[in-house]
């Protein structure tokens, strides 16, 4: 018997768990400290009354002989395939419903998509980059080429066209950078995936956030439905994140090898999963409603604010920083030239604040650190006073 011996590459535990037991063993040791948490981008707002209402009554079926759904399609319901079939038509999509994949989140399918992909690919990954990309490309052993996104590039990197790639992980608005690419920026890297012949993963978790004129989806990029696949998340949209729900696009046009993508993420899903749940999809389905997007959108505004105000202090202390705008991350130099992990010590000790470190998330975030707009108002606005008084001049 012989075990994967590429997990031996990987660091000892996974970013957010290591966080985690920092933050339970600062608090065990003070247990009187009032930590405030913007480190993994969990939300605070609870699921809005429509979809509460909508996931009542799906369980309220699964109750009664009448009502009750055993197995569901793999694939998801059709009325949740059209439901999300709808939104992207609200930002000029037009998607084909079989190209729509239901799952139990963005996470799950960006690691179960290598399924589809021999080995011996070349992926091309930016740096720094959520982790979950970097990981599970690592414990199938593949070669990774990684992308300096940077001060320089305002960390987003554009397409070196000298360099070889058959995957491509792009993601935004990104994580954990908060910055997002402009329509002509991502036309340039789906024009670079073609002539590569390469698939591009694109993550659009965090569209929900774009309040500029940007793009909120690869598939508004004309010829992307031939060179890409794109995840996406009711996580950080709609607070699915303990409810989970996500959807995978693989359009039709999507063929390498003589092989349908689509065809294949089929025979995968069907053999691999048997779905989410009833109640879960229907509430995931009124999410997309009007009064689900509205209610939904309150809650967003509120991450959004209080964004605002990380980013506004920031400036008022002269720390550079990208993000805030078009996501709920603020991406910012560590002050006094303090390494990445140096800063998150001396945030817990000083300030009780707890952020995660850019270099958990590659090379190029060291001297950098993300902090998350997914607190209450009333925590958000607390930790920016004690930044005030801990970093101020
Ligand atoms: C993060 O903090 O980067 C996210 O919460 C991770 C995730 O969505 O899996």
């Amino acid at each position: 018997m012989k075990i994967n011996a590429h997990y031996r590459q990987l660091e000892e535990s996974y970013l957010f768990s290591t966080i985690a037991q920092k933050a339970a063993a600062y608090q065990q040791e003070h247990p009187q400290a009032r930590l405030i948490r913007m480190g993994i981008g969990d939300v605070t707002r609870p699921l809005s009354q429509h979809v509460i209402d909508a996931f009542r009554a799906g369980v309220e079926e699964q109750g009664k002989v009448e009502t009750f759904h055993g197995y569901g399609p793999e694939q998801g319901y059709p009325f949740l395939r059209e439901a999300v079939q709808g939104y992207y038509r609200s930002f000029g999509v037009e998607l084909e419903l079989d190209d729509i994949f239901i799952s139990d989140g963005a996470k799950s399918d960006v690691g179960n998509i290598l399924d589809l992909f021999d080995r011996d690919n070349l992926v091309l990954i930016p740096d720094p980059v959520y982790p979950v990309y970097r990981d599970t490309n690592q414990m199938a052993g593949r070669t990774i080429t990684y992308l300096n996104a940077n001060k320089e590039n305002g960390f987003l990197p554009l397409p070196d066209r000298t360099q070889r790639a058959d995957l491509i992980y792009l993601c935004s608005p990104n994580n954990p950078t908060g910055a997002a690419y402009s329509r002509e920026q991502l036309a340039e890297w789906v024009a670079y995936a073609r002539e590569q012949q390469a698939v591009l993963l694109f993550d659009a978790a965090y569209e929900a956030f774009v309040q500029e004129d940007l793009p909120r989806s690869i598939f508004e990029i004309e010829g992307a439905e031939t060179c890409a696949v794109e995840f996406c998340s009711l996580s950080k949209t709609a607070g699915f994140t303990g409810t989970r729900c996500g959807y995978t696009v693989v359009p039709s046009a999507l063929m390498r090898d003589g092989m349908s993508l689509r065809k294949m993420w089929l025979r995968r899903q069907t053999t691999k999963f048997n779905g989410v749940s009833y109640p879960v999809q229907r509430a995931a389905a009124a999410v997309f409603t009007e009064e689900g997007l509205r209610e939904c959108r309150r809650s967003l505004r509120v991450y959004q604010s209080n964004a605002r105000r990380i980013s506004d202090t920031l400036e008022e202390l002269d720390i550079w920083h990208v993000g805030g705008k078009n996501s709920p991350y603020i991406w910012m130099e560590c002050p006094g030239g303090r390494s990445s992990w140096e800063f998150f010590d001396d945030l817990l000790e000083r300030a009780q604040v707890l952020g995660t470190p850019g270099s958990g998330f590659g090379r190029n975030g060291e001297g950098f650190f993300r902090l998350t707009a997914f607190g209450t108002p009333e925590d958000t606005a607390e930790a920016m006073e004690r930044f005030r008084a801990v970093y101020g001049r």
